[in-house]
């Protein structure tokens, strides 16, 4: 029986509010003329730019403060631009790198790549190209925080005990457990399969008074009416065939504990008139017993169902009803609180990774945001499922949306095909049953359509509008639109 120390109440977590800084960008180079170029160029799109003119200041500027880009020429008189990235690593490691190479000298652009170079431009380069070469330095960069900082929260903060949420819903169901826990009322934990019924009991459990005594679980939903009372009730010897002893039922051995009645609403009606009998009067008699034995208990019962509508169509004793919705608890599904998502996607990577062995660490922009927009059904528990399996797939540092299930990936790109062009008419995508935002879904194919385009014609314009099929000007008006070039 699990009587493990309950965790110090958490306080109630406030959500955080930090305004995004300016990404800092440090440009080495000793030919004034370039610092000039880049640091105008840059400062227009919103960086804040820090200049220096060799590798001995540039070391200098990085061990002061803290940068998110180094951008810096290969050739310099006193310091080789790959050594001012190996030393700018080493302050840390994180740190994005793009190289500039004069001569196109494949050789030490690959030796920088090596060293963790996210990038190289060689001179002469444009501007669209630059942009583009470090906008995306930037996001990968900011990606890497964003799954550094998921994991210090799952980690710090926003849990009640292991309930993983920080969205408003979540944050009423921690306050309502720490307020309940400590009395003896009677719950009723209502929510969609997987929600964290079972969780939320435990919480209640282990945060009451009673955190030291049994907390005892029983599926009404599992066991026939004989078995489940004789499982709840206990029996005497010779009570019914095969008792050949007496034997205590779990109403007793949750004494002074807490008793979990998990899917409620299947017991039988002469089931319900005995567990009414249990909650009013607080005795009971073992099958075949005659001695009434108390039953100090506290009881947590739970349904997936909408019990209401039970009492309503007959199924369900409405003073049942009442005696066991002392106090309701509702967990949301979790496409109602998608901010949860990503915070309990990290917690399953962390969870698993360690467990199969695997050197997994967090999760890319895109699998995250298929993992968002999906509607899971099968709410936390088929996301568990999901992570684990993705885990146990992934062959990178980073879940990719190729591990996770098939459903999930078709939530980002749902059913449609490419369609070369000139090929006529697409083929029709599907609407799935739960319906899309088609405003957002469409906005999202264009955005990455137009990043793609961008990134094959080495951020040529005019190229990429043609691969796209539309004019030079259209094309301007997307990649505005997107901020994308
Ligand atoms: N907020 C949460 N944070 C972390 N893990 C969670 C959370 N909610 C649920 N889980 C995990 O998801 C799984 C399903 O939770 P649980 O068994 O409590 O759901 P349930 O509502 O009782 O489901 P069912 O109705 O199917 O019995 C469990 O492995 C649980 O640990
Ligand atoms: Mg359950």
């Amino acid at each position: 029986m699990a009587t493990r120390p309950a965790a110090a109440l958490p306080a109630v977590p406030a959500p955080e509010i930090v305004p995004a800084p300016k990404p800092r960008v440090l440009v080495v180079d000793d030919e004034p003329s370039m610092r000039e170029m880049l640091s105008y160029v840059l400062e227009r799109e919103g960086y804040d730019v820090v200049l220096a003119e060799g590798g001995g200041a540039a070391v200098k500027i990085l061990n002061a403060q803290g940068i998110d880009l180094l951008i810096s020429d290969i050739r310099m008189p006193d310091m080789s631009g790959v050594a001012v990235l190996e030393a700018a690593k080493r302050i840390d490691p994180d740190i994005a790198g793009i190289m500039i190479t004069a001569y196109a000298s494949t050789a030490t652009a690959v030796e920088a790549l090596r060293l963790g170079a996210s990038d190289y431009l060689s001179k002469p380069f444009d501007l669209d190209e630059l942009k583009l070469v470090v906008r995306s330095a930037l996001e990968r960069r900011q990606l890497r925080e964003e799954n550094v900082r998921l994991k210090r929260l799952v980690n710090e903060t926003h849990q009640f005990a292991n309930i993983i949420g920080r969205s408003g819903a979540m944050l009423s169901v921690f306050k309502l457990i720490a307020i309940i826990a400590p009395t003896t009322s009677t719950v009723l934990i209502t929510g969609e399969s997987g929600t964290g019924k079972e969780l939320a009991a435990r919480a209640i459990h282990f945060h009451s008074l009673r955190r030291d005594r049994p907390f005892v679980a029983v599926n009404c939903g599992a066991l026939t009416e004989t078995l489940l009372e004789s499982e709840l009730f206990g029996h005497m010897r010779g009570a019914f065939t095969g008792a050949d002893a007496n034997r205590k039922g779990l109403v007793e051995v949750a004494d002074k504990g807490t008793i979990f009645l998990d899917e409620i609403s299947e017991t039988s009606p002469a089931m319900q008139v005995k567990l009414l009998r249990v909650l009013q009067e607080r005795r009971f008699r073992r099958v075949g017993g005659t001695e009434e034995i108390e039953a100090d208990i506290r009881v947590i019962a739970a349904t997936n169902r909408d019990l209401v509508r039970a009492v309503a169509e007959g199924r369900f004793r409405e003073d049942l009803f009442y005696r066991i919705n002392v106090i309701p608890l509702t967990l949301p599904p979790l496409r109602d609180r998608r901010e949860d998502i990503p915070l309990l996607a990290a917690h399953f990577v962390q969870k698993f990774a360690p467990q199969m062995g695997k050197k997994v660490t967090g999760l890319s922009g895109d699998a995250l945001r298929a993992l968002t927009l999906y509607e899971w059904p099968g709410n936390i528990r088929e996301l568990e499922n999901a992570m684990e399996r993705a885990v146990a797939l992934e062959q990178t540092p980073t879940i990719l949306p190729e591990s996770l299930p098939e459903a999930v990936r078709g939530a980002a790109v749902p059913t449609l095909r490419l369609v070369p062009k000139d090929a006529g008419a697409p083929a029709l995508p599907v609407l799935p049953d739960e319906g899309i935002d088609l405003e957002r879904h469409v906005e999202q194919i264009e955005r990455d359509y137009i990043a793609q385009a961008l990134e094959r014609s080495n951020g040529v314009k005019m190229r990429a509008a043609e691969m796209l099929g539309m004019s030079f000007r259209s094309f301007r008006y997307y990649t505005k639109k997107y901020r994308l070039g």
